[in-house]
């Protein structure tokens, strides 16, 4: 184990912006969830996020950006790509790109891909980290591999035992992980779902939103049993079996002290916002598994289904 520094946490954006000029991880707020953002230029700020998060190296970071001027220093931007940048940044949304020959990228990032994932975050301390910085960041999600993402400073400060600096930017607006749209060809594809939603882009661009071949939403590198509490997860469940805690979704609810709902009021866009905080508030009374209402598969719930399907996935493979 390497030695570990404490930081008085959290920091402020001059700090981090130091911590990150000298090629060290720095925890940053997003309005998805909390990244854990390094120097995109650097191997070893770049590795320390692997080695600090246990992800495996195949799987690529997204690149945060402050501005075009910045994205279009390292990503082919065409047409349809201009016209879907220029709709939904900044946003929760992460497009799959070319990857410019000679983009000041390490190639860690990428995972020798020729696509780079890039992305302009609409959190006003995530931009002005990353104007004050004046260069990119790679910035993964700020949990241990595997693990549910963070939507507050507290998750990062606790996961990485305080050896991370960490900013402070509130709880996080969408609580789920930006939508990632790969566009090649003309087309844009969805490789996984988030609060921009694939009716959102159709309608915004007027064009159709694939799934990739194999019908399946699913960016390369992710994991089938993801975003895992300790507890099991049980889906579209009716109600609490004996010692089992709830999540519930509008009036597919319960009450008691092992007992959360997503929202009272059946709105999504609230349900996405707490569901890492309240999956993680039931798996912290340590009850074996955690009961799960149906969520309505349309619009945000598409996003909110498939973090649960992968929070339920079986872990044993
Ligand atoms: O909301 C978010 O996107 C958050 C915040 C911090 O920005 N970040 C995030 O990063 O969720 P991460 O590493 O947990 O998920 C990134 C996903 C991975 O599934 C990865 O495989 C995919 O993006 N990805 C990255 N580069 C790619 C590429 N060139 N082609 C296809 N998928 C890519
Ligand atoms: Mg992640």
């Amino acid at each position: 184990m390497n030695e570990r520094h404490l930081y008085p946490n959290p920091v402020s954006v001059n700090e981090a912006v130091e911590h990150l000029h000298n090629g060290d991880v720095v925890g940053m707020p997003t309005e998805t969830v909390y990244g854990l953002a390094g120097l995109a230029s650097n191997d070893d700020a770049v590795l320390k996020i692997f080695q600090t998060k246990g992800r495996p190296r195949f799987n690529p970071l997204i690149v945060h950006c402050a501005d075009m001027t910045m994205a279009r220093e390292i990503a082919e931007f065409d047409p349809l790509a201009l016209k879907v940048a220029n709709a939904f940044w900044p946003g929760p949304l992460t497009l799959v790109l070319p990857k410019k020959a000679n983009a000041r990228i390490s190639d860690l990032v990428t995972a020798g891909l020729d696509t780079v994932a890039i992305r302009l975050p609409k959190h006003p301390m995530a931009r002005r980290l990353l104007s004050t910085l004046g260069q990119p960041v790679a910035a993964p999600s700020a949990n241990p591999s595997g693990k549910l993402s963070p939507t507050k400073a507290q998750h990062v400060i606790d996961a990485f035992g305080g050896a991370v600096p960490v900013l402070d930017g509130g709880a996080c607006e969408a609580g789920v992980e930006s939508t990632i749209l790969a566009i090649e060809n003309n087309r844009i594809i969805l490789l996984r779902p988030g609060n921009v939603t694939a009716e959102m882009v159709e309608s915004e661009i007027g064009i159709k939103v694939n799934l990739p071949d194999s019908g399946k939403i699913v960016a390369p590198g992710m994991l089938k049993s993801h975003y895992a509490p300790n507890a099991k997860v049980r889906l579209n469940a009716i109600s609490p079996n004996s010692g089992e805690a709830f999540l519930g979704f509008g009036s597919a609810a319960f009450d008691g002290p092992n007992c959360r709902n997503l929202s009272p009021k059946a709105d999504l866009a609230e349900a996405a916002k707490n569901l890492f905080q309240y999956l993680r508030e039931l798996d912290a009374m340590g009850v074996a598994s955690i009961a799960v209402a149906p969520i309505p598969i349309e619009g945000i719930g598409i996003a909110i289904n498939d973090r649960l399907a992968r929070a339920a996935a079986d872990r044993t493979t």
